[in-house]
């Protein structure tokens, strides 16, 4: 099975620390960050910190499921990298006292692939698959009848002998990861009977994940250091914790070892995140509209061949975050800097900056 890496860092199946009862599909070893990871990932909803309206929709469904003793909807998760969607599925899973094995679209490239881990399945049991946008058509179409009535479409033989095999599934439940929704097929998106999108979480629900990591980890941090991170952090649990370590190595070595307001600012700036929590990355992107193409709009590919970073990057990681908080707009005929962007990095608003129809000034 091909494995894929990218920032969402969930396509190698795994076993998780912290929760037995998950699967690998794949006996490779967890790297350091991923094994960090899973020892801070919440295990309850309860533990679960944000996301408050999709964590009461789930919990009527897990009540209902349990009650009618019927596997859970499939589901999709979407919206940014790093916002959960991977810790709500084994939540899920924990929470219904099932097994959830996890893999992603890359890693599905052979019909063998899919119904090789379809076949694996039990009863109540939950295949996640990330970046599902990115399935390929063959294991699309497998997954159709899988979803809808329990049956792998299987042919065997040739030509005029070709005959069509109904092979009966476990009655499992799909959960499926995007951050681009809109990529999804029609037929599949609409095989989801629970479809929700993520959202960024406020500072102060940040602010609670850090200290909860800091707990686990054994970091002294206080509530003000932990708010000036989580001001940092746009708005994405994963950053917070990758910056938690971070701002704990800083205070090892240049305070004493606890995180307070100025520790956590020293530590912040000296990793270049400055208080909007944007990165050299981000500046560097909206500096070079600003500067090379008046402001925009200039094309994603345009941008990402200047700055020598993956289109997909830019738009999955980098773009979301600087679109949420408008420092950048999306156009028909690409991405521009606002105004608040040019004030943000000090720059002059030029006179005939207009949005749209409207002349802003
Ligand atoms: N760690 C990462 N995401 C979290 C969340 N939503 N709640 C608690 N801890 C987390």
């Amino acid at each position: 099975m091909a494995i894929f890496s990218d920032n969402e860092n969930i396509q190698k199946p795994l076993k998780l620390e912290r929760d037995k009862k998950s699967e690998n599909l794949e006996s490779k070893e967890i790297g350091y960050d991923r094994a960090f990871e899973n020892n801070i990932r919440p295990q309850t909803l309860e533990e679960y910190i944000g996301q408050s309206a999709l964590k009461s929709t789930l919990k009527i469904s897990i009540e209902a499921s349990q009650k009618r003793n019927k596997q859970i909807d499939h589901m999709l998760f979407y919206g940014p990298p790093g916002l959960g969607k991977t810790t709500l599925a084994s939540v899920i899973a924990n929470e219904l006292k099932t097994k959830i094995k996890i893999t992603s679209a890359p890693a599905l490239e052979r019909p063998r692939d899919i119904i090789g881990i379809l076949m694996s399945l039990k009863n109540g049991e939950i295949l996640f698959i990330d970046e599902i946008h990115r399935l390929n058509k063959v294991t699309e179409e497998i997954l159709y009848p899988a979803m809808e009535d329990f049956f792998l479409d299987m042919t065997t033989g040739k030509a005029q002998t070709v005959k069509t095999l109904r092979v009966p599934l476990p009655r499992f439940t799909l959960i499926g990861a995007t951050t681009k929704a809109g990529a999804l097929s029609g037929p599949l998106r609409d095989r989801f009977g629970i479809i929700h999108r993520l959202q960024f979480y406020t500072i102060d629900e940040l602010s609670q994940v850090i200290s909860r990591t800091a707990k686990i980890l054994d970091i002294d941090i206080d509530d003000e250091g932990a708010k000036t991170i989580a001001g940092r952090s746009r708005g994405t649990p994963r950053i917070a914790n990758r910056l938690v370590k971070r701002a704990a190595d800083y205070a090892l070595v240049k305070a004493n070892g606890q995180i307070n307001k100025q520790v956590a600012k020293d530590a912040l700036d000296n990793l270049h995140i400055d208080e909007s929590g944007l990165d050299s990355t981000d500046r560097e992107m909206m500096k070079l509209i600003i500067e090379k193409y008046d402001g925009g709009p200039v094309g994603l590919e345009t941008i990402a061949a200047a700055l020598g970073e993956d289109s997909r990057t830019i738009e999955d990681v980098y773009e979301p975050y600087l679109l949420q908080e408008g420092f950048i707009q999306r156009t028909p005929r690409g991405r521009r800097v606002s105004p608040e962007g040019y004030r943000l990095l000090g720059y002059k608003i030029p006179s005939g900056y207009t949005t749209g129809q409207q002349s802003l000034f």
